[in-house]
């Protein structure tokens, strides 16, 4: 039994601690908050959960294992680094860090530890991103010309981080478990309409060596709540609209082709595939709990998380040049050849 404690219990605490609780492989044993008053709702609702609002009492309890941070980003850095220094496996919130040295920082200490480390990037452990993963990776929707997404709603303004941060992030890593590559480049362009605020809508672009062109328009500014992607392989194309309640996945056999019969020079040369549209059977299972049950199999059984810190590292590299692109008004960023991919 893995005996995880829980340090935060605003808004997405509570649903770590309830999918953690019915894992079979672990139970909460207790949860930190400074605020007393979300405490008591922990122990009205798990009765034999340990509270405090000291985290160090977490880190010091030697039943304790693991130790899940869903706190402000602006504290992921400390107290990650103070639950690996007492040896505890560790969870963390995206985005992992404010900055890629800190989440370096952390990176190489659970390494030098032999801690696992996983950075909650929800998205990835969801039916619909794994489906996409799965075709993409089996070849079948050949070369990947384009990802284009659109993540915008009357969203919370979040008063600590940007838009990019916010749900940009989601795509970076998406973008990250569904390619084999590494963008090179990125432009960016937002603004905050509200001054003294953090940039409330972004249009970034993302450019990859193979030709891969990404793009994800986010925004809090937006009077319908849209959650769509398409991404269009020489193959097929798939569209995920993760509002549908079913058939959010749907694969389309079309596409276009050019011939280079100098005959036909003069004449239109591009041809058009319009075949059978499908939706496949996703996995409907809560992706914290399949999330949950992951970092208890890579903790027992020594193995290294989908969503680990190298991948945590590169999300925030890219929120790090996208950011610097957009107060830039647009201009390319180039990511360096990344250390954490070797
Ligand atoms: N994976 C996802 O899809 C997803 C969704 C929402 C939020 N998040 C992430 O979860 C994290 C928390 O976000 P939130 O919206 O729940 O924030 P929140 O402000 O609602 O809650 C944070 C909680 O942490 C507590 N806290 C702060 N510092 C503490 C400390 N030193 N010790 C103990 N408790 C402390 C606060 O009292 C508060 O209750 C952020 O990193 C956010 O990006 C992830």
């Amino acid at each position: 039994m893995i005996n995880i404690g829980v340090i935060g219990y605003g808004y997405w605490g509570p649903n770590l601690v309830r999918n953690f609780a019915e894992l079979s492989g672990a139970t909460v044993a207790a949860v930190a908050d400074l605020d007393s008053q979300k405490l008591a709702i922990v122990q009205k609702r798990y009765p034999a959960v340990k509270t405090t609002t000291n985290f160090q009492d977490l880190l010091t309890d030697p039943s304790i294992h693991a130790i899940a941070i869903a706190t402000p980003v602006s504290t992921h850095f400390e107290l990650g680094m103070a639950a690996l220094k007492a040896g505890k496996h560790l969870w963390l919130e995206k985005p992992m860090t404010e900055s890629s040295l800190q989440a370096r920082k952390l990176t190489e200490e659970a390494e030098k530890r032999g801690l696992v480390l996983i950075v909650d990037h929800t998205f990835i452990y969801t039916g619909s991103v794994r489906k996409m993963g799965e075709l993409i990776k089996a070849g079948d929707l050949g070369r990947i010309y384009y990802y284009d997404s659109v993540r915008v709603n009357l969203g919370l303004f979040q008063r600590d981080v940007s838009v990019i941060s916010d749900l940009a992030v989601h795509d970076f890593s998406i973008l990250e478990y569904l390619l084999s590559e590494h963008p090179t480049a990125v432009s960016a362009s937002g603004i905050n309409h509200f001054p003294g605020t953090p940039e409330n809508l972004a249009f970034i672009t993302l450019f990859y060596d193979s030709g891969t062109i990404a793009h994800t328009n986010v925004s809090w500014l937006a009077p319908v709540k849209v959650r769509q992607i398409l991404v269009g392989g020489s193959k097929k194309m798939i569209t995920y609209d993760d509002l549908e309640p079913s058939e959010k996945i749907k694969i389309y056999d079309k596409g276009v082709s050019f011939t280079d019969d100098p005959k036909q020079i003069q004449e239109m040369r591009v041809g058009y595939r319009t075949g059978d549209m499908w939706a496949p059977k996703l996995d409907s299972s809560e992706a914290l709990r399949v999330e949950g049950e992951h970092f208890v199999d890579c903790i027992q059984n020594r193995k290294t998380p989908l969503t680990d810190g190298r991948l945590g590292l590169r999300v925030v590299e890219l929120i790090e040049a996208a950011t610097s692109s957009m107060r830039g008004r647009g201009e390319t960023v180039y990511i360096p050849r990344q250390e954490s991919a070797a």
